[in-house]
């Protein structure tokens, strides 16, 4: 079979360009379950999730998503064992000193979300110094939910209006997205769960209020490119009707 028929060709001939979400975020769960069904160590699932990080964000890159966003360490993962905390800070930190030049000659924005003042100083400047190389490229944002929480990010929102005296006559939806991390990124279209969990444990909580969810009993580390050619397809073939009737949505998208 020549690589132009490859199942993973076949997949992402199908893949409509122009309905694709413009923005996906990805709850990437199971490198611990994937690592002691190996009898192995929960970091050397985590690191094999980091390379599922590295095949996703080359096919997002490659199929023209506007933004893709990955729920790398939630504000409840710091309760996590020290060890296995200290593990995913060294991953992390070896992740972004490693794929700079990736996602420099990419065009990749790189942003991150969350309380990123919790993070350790061997994170935090490798973050701070790709954030800020990267911040004039604009063929896809990445962001890494970093120490990241849905409730964190609503309270954090709420505190920075009151700070700014923001009347409650003055306050609507577009003024409150203003001060949510996610100001920068279009809209969250869809959200992908890996290992079997339904539900979304504090990621984007706002933004995924008319986000399509794609949840499959993959595992993280074995989520790689066909795995998301599939969630992608399973994102087209839903009707994005966002409160609408489905005899209104085809008349505007001609169908
Ligand atoms: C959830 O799986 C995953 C995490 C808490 C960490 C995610 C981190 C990575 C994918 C690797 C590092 C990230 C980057 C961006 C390089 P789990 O540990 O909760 O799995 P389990 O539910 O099977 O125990």
């Amino acid at each position: 079979m020549s690589a132009v028929d490859s199942p993973l060709n076949q997949l992402l001939s199908q893949i409509d360009p122009k309905r694709l979400p413009r923005h996906v975020g990805i709850i990437m769960d199971g490198n611990g379950r994937w690592a002691e069904s190996r009898g192995q160590d929960r970091l050397v699932g985590h690191r094999e999730g980091s390379r599922s990080v590295r095949a996703i964000t080359r096919l997002s890159r490659k199929l023209g998503l506007q933004a893709l966003t990955l729920y790398a360490f939630s504000s409840q993962n710091w309760q996590r064992p020290a060890e296995e905390v200290a593990g995913l800070m060294a991953l992390l930190r070896e992740y972004l000193v490693g794929e700079r030049d990736e996602i420099m000659d990419n065009d990749i924005r790189l942003t991150a979300l969350g309380d990123l003042d919790k993070l350790p100083r061997m994170v935090r400047e490798p973050l701070d110094a790709l954030m800020a190389e990267s911040a004039g490229n604009g063929a896809m944002t990445l962001s890494l939910a970093l120490s990241y929480g849905g409730r964190e990010e609503l309270l954090m929102a709420c505190r920075a209006l009151l700070a700014e005296g923001c009347a409650a006559e003055a306050l609507d939806e577009a003024r409150f997205e203003q001060r949510l991390y996610t100001a920068h990124l279009p809209q969250l279209d869809l959200v992908i769960r890996t290992s079997g969990e339904l539900r979304l444990s504090n990621f984007l909580l706002w933004q995924s209020a008319y986000a399509e969810m794609h949840f499959t009993d993959i595992l993280w580390p074995d989520f790689r490119e066909e795995a998301f050619a599939h969630a992608l397809l399973d994102y087209q073939a839903r009707e994005r009707r966002c409160g609408k009737t489905g005899a209104q949505v085809r008349l505007v998208s001609g169908e």
